[in-house]
């Protein structure tokens, strides 16, 4: 399983990179705009930035809707770093330039999923990856996870190469079922990565041997 870092933040990329865990970034417009970048040559050279820290596939989402801006502006984001992924919004324009960028080698990745229907079309269309949105279908009350399993048995059944990239992950819980599932990546803030590394027996069991060590050296 591949995790991905849910984050425009610079810092956060470099201390998963220095874990040694991470795959891959995730971004969207609303993360690059919490930290603050601004303009298209800001937005770019931020992107460069993130692949020049982590050495893995980085999504970059385009904002326009309409089939010709979704490919100028795909290219243009492709044309940076070869590990760019185009992110696209599931909707009928980006279908179609999913298609486009798919036979033309580019990377994608499908994002703003929250049915199976539109995970077989986005696949149907050569996605490299599909993005369902675990936690935001929670916040509605709906089950998050019943979908990632949903796709994963669809994509399992046909063979499709198109990954599984669990999104909006909020949670530790989250992120095992995930990988209880065979969803292929978690896209996530580093601090549900770090959430992984905690359990309490483990900080007990760490102070009760290095209190016995200090007994044998005393
Ligand atoms: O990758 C999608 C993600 O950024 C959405 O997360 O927590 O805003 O639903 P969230």
């Amino acid at each position: 399983m591949k995790f991905f870092l849910d984050t425009a933040n610079l810092q956060e990329i470099q201390e998963a990179v220095e874990l040694g865990v991470l795959d891959g970034v995730t971004t969207n417009p609303s993360l690059m705009a919490k930290e603050g970048i601004k303009g298209t040559d800001g937005v770019m050279s931020h992107y460069k930035q993130i692949c020049e820290i982590v050495d893995g596939d980085v999504s970059a989402e385009v904002i326009a809707t309409d089939y010709e801006g979704i490919i100028r502006e795909g290219e243009a984001l492709a044309e940076l770093h070869p590990n760019i992924v185009v992110k696209v919004p599931m909707i009928k324009e980006g279908v179609k330039a999913i298609r486009y960028f798919s036979d033309k080698g580019i990377k994608t990745n499908c994002t703003l999923i929250f049915s199976a229907g539109q995970a077989l079309l986005a696949a149907k269309a050569g996605a490299t990856y599909v993005s369902p949105f675990v936690g935001r279908l929670d916040d509605i009350g709906h089950d998050g996870l019943q979908l990632v399993q949903q796709i994963v048995d669809i994509f399992s059944n046909y063979g499709y190469p198109t990954q599984v990239l669990a999104a909006s992950v909020r949670h530790v819980p989250h992120l095992i079922q995930c990988a209880e599932l065979g969803a292929d990546v978690v896209t996530c803030p580093l601090n549900v990565i770090m959430g992984l590394l905690n359990h309490p027996l483990t900080d007990k069991g760490l102070a009760t041997f290095l209190a016995d060590h200090q007994k044998v050296n005393s």
